[in-house]
């Protein structure tokens, strides 16, 4: 299964992915890093695994739309030279507009072809800071949670789901570095069940099931 990867900072996740595909080269393929910030770590990442890697910056136009609009007709082009099979964002800082995540839609499932994960239990949560947002009000339990990609932020049909709880000695850095220890093998996990087909589907509503072990 051919995956390309979207970042913006840090790219824990995509070193994540990566290793998983350097251990598993028979079932996922990473064939192409991109990102909107030409100053993100995950370039360098990119570079150490000799994956190949595109700058999509953003441009600003006249206005917001037009600036969106102008990055992802760009982003378009790139995804286009590539063959692949998933977009996966990992801290990916962009919001795509509909006609975007329409484009990629999959060709049996009523979802797009873009994955994503996001640091809580959605639909708690959503949008910018949630592991900040989670610690300061006090649940016990928040999460980690990867879903299909829709023209909602945060709001795509569910893929996988993994607890992370707050423990009364943790300090916000303590608990971020517990989620992500879980966003990265809960991504990974999900990329290996989708190239193993082990998922169990149902329809209205559409929803998936991976199998054991993610
Ligand atoms: C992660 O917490 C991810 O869930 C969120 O942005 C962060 C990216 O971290 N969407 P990294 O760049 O993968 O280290």
């Amino acid at each position: 299964m051919r995956v390309v990867l979207l970042a913006s900072g840090r790219g824990s996740n995509v070193r994540a992915i990566l290793n998983t595909a350097q251990q598993h080269p028979q079932l996922l393929c990473v064939v192409g890093i991109v990102t909107n910030n030409p100053n993100a770590e995950v370039l360098k990442i990119a570079k150490q695994h000799a994956v190949p890697n595109f700058v999509v910056r953003v441009i600003r136009q006249f206005d917001r739309l037009s600036t969106r609009l102008d990055h992802e007709r760009r982003l378009v082009e790139v995804l286009s030279t590539l063959e692949w099979d998933w977009v996966c964002l990992a801290g990916y800082m962009r919001i795509l507009t509909q006609d975007f995540v329409n484009r990629f839609s999959h060709p049996v499932w009523p979802v797009s072809r873009i994955l994503n994960i996001h640091p809580s239990l959605l639909p708690a949560f959503k949008g910018v800071s949630a592991y900040e947002r989670a610690f300061e009000s006090g649940v016990k339990v928040s999460g980690v949670t990867v879903h299909f990609v829709s023209s909602k932020v945060d709001e795509g049909i569910i893929l996988a789901q993994e607890a992370v709880p707050i423990l009364s000695t943790d300090t916000l850095a303590c608990f971020k570095d517990r989620g992500l220890g879980v966003e990265h093998r809960l991504y990974s996990n999900v990329l290996l069940a989708l190239a193993n087909r082990q998922w169990t589907v149902s329809h209205d509503p559409f929803q998936i099931f991976l199998g054991e072990g993610v």
